[in-house]
């Protein structure tokens, strides 16, 4: 038996993954370290990862800075700016992180020069800096944004830096401010016709709405920026997943319970996590069975459910009607696989038919389930989703 209080869960649902616990996602990762080559080569890169919510973009971007850092001799910061709601907030919040994330005593130490009074309190060699808040000096840093990294990047140099690194991550708030898709564009350009080059790798993270924002706003931004759009992992990455997060613990697992865990996560790492954390603790022996897996996957499934979507199906549960379509759909349509509204409508009662279409759409309305390419066709968003919605549906009943 294992000391519970010794065990220590490798996973973590919820947060972006620490960069020694990152997998798979090798191509991204070569497609990004080429440009990171070509900043230091001396180039501006810019590049915006998106994808789904979850899908691991936070996380490949924190891989990317360690990566920039440690390999590539680069000097940055990731910032997220989820409560951002103007460029000038922005700049606050840019600088505070580059000066909390540098743990350089010397580099601090001229990051310091360079930014001088903005900086109003400082305790502990950068662990709590306080950067100016006032409106009328951030503006100054927004006008003279590239002078400013500038002079960062000639300070860094003499410390063996080549090239810098900025991740502007959580996108949600300042993609709807014009000024910001404006100040991206001049940045870019004024960089390119200057005649001298900064090499500065600029990558934003954000939704697939955020970036339409932000075209919308300012079109150039489309081709200013290059997509890097993160896909759900394949089986083989998830199956590597699994097998190295429960490696770390030296935990072993029986091929029945690996295919287990990665059909439910449907290669979204953010479920992922889910399944491996609650199957982690259903383990007492070191070894993952098949029985530990499926306890671990429905225990996931009402967390994920708990979560992400019970406001919405309790809405949806409270007719009878639609729980008992619920639970047709979950006999016909395999875990993570689609459903056809022909398929469904032939299983209903006759008097229960006129139902369906009123369904599907306030399910589709509600994001619990997606259209397929296919008229007719329907699956759900993620199958930890269909999980949870079978299981309140059958209690309903
Ligand atoms: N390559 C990976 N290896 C291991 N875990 C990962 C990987 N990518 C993502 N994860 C995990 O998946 C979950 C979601 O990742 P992350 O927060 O990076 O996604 P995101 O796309 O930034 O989400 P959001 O849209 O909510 O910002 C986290 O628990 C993270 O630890
Ligand atoms: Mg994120």
């Amino acid at each position: 038996m294992v000391d519970i209080k010794t065990k220590e869960s490798p996973f973590s649902p919820g947060k972006p993954v620490q960069p020694e616990y990152f997998v798979a996602r090798i191509k991204e990762i070569q497609r990004l370290e080429r440009a990171i080559k070509q900043t230091v080569a001396g180039r501006n890169e810019n590049v915006f990862i998106t994808g789904q919510r979850g899908i691991g973009k936070s996380s490949l971007a924190g891989f990317i800075r360690s990566l920039a850092e440690k390999e590539h001799s680069l000097m940055g910061s990731h910032c997220f700016l989820g409560g951002v709601r103007s460029i000038e907030d922005m700049m606050g919040v840019i600088f505070q992180r580059l000066l909390q994330d540098c743990t350089d005593k010397t580099i601090f130490d001229k990051l310091k020069e360079v930014f001088g009074s903005y900086i109003k309190e400082l305790t502990l060699f950068g662990m709590g800096v306080e950067f100016t808040k006032d409106r009328s000096e951030l503006r100054t840093l927004v006008d003279n944004f590239l002078p400013v990294m500038r002079k960062i990047y000639e300070q860094i140099l003499s410390s063996g830096k080549k090239a810098l690194i900025l991740i502007l991550d959580d996108l949600n708030g300042i993609t709807d401010v014009p000024q910001f898709s404006q100040f991206l564009k001049s940045f870019v350009d004024e960089l390119a016709t200057s005649g001298k080059p900064l090499p500065i790798f600029l990558v934003l993270v954000g939704l697939p709405e955020r970036r339409d924002d932000l075209i919308k706003h300012q079109p150039s931004v489309a081709r200013i920026f290059d997509v890097v759009d993160l896909p759900t992992m394949s089986k083989s990455e998830s199956e590597d997943f699994f097998i190295n997060m429960f490696d770390r613990q030296n935990v072993r697992i029986t091929s029945e319970a690996l295919s287990l865990m990665v059909g439910p996560s449907g290669g979204f790492p953010m479920l992922m996590h889910e399944v491996g954390d609650a199957v982690f603790w259903q383990d007492k022996d070191n070894r993952i069975d098949g029985q530990d897996a499926l306890t671990g996957i429905m225990e996931a499934a009402q967390v994920v459910g708990r979560k992400y979507i019970a406001p919405k199906v309790s809405s949806l549960l409270k007719s009878k009607t639609y729980a008992s379509i619920l639970q047709i759909i979950h006999k016909k349509a395999p875990l993570g696989g689609m459903f056809s509204r022909q398929q469904i409508l032939e299983a209903l009662p006759s008097g229960e038919q006129k139902n369906l279409d009123n369904f599907l759409k306030r399910s589709r309305e509600l994001g619990i389930i997606e259209a397929m390419e296919a008229r007719g066709e329907y699956k759900f968003v993620n199958p930890l989703h269909q999980l949870y919605i079978w299981y309140e549906a059958k209690n309903k009943q």
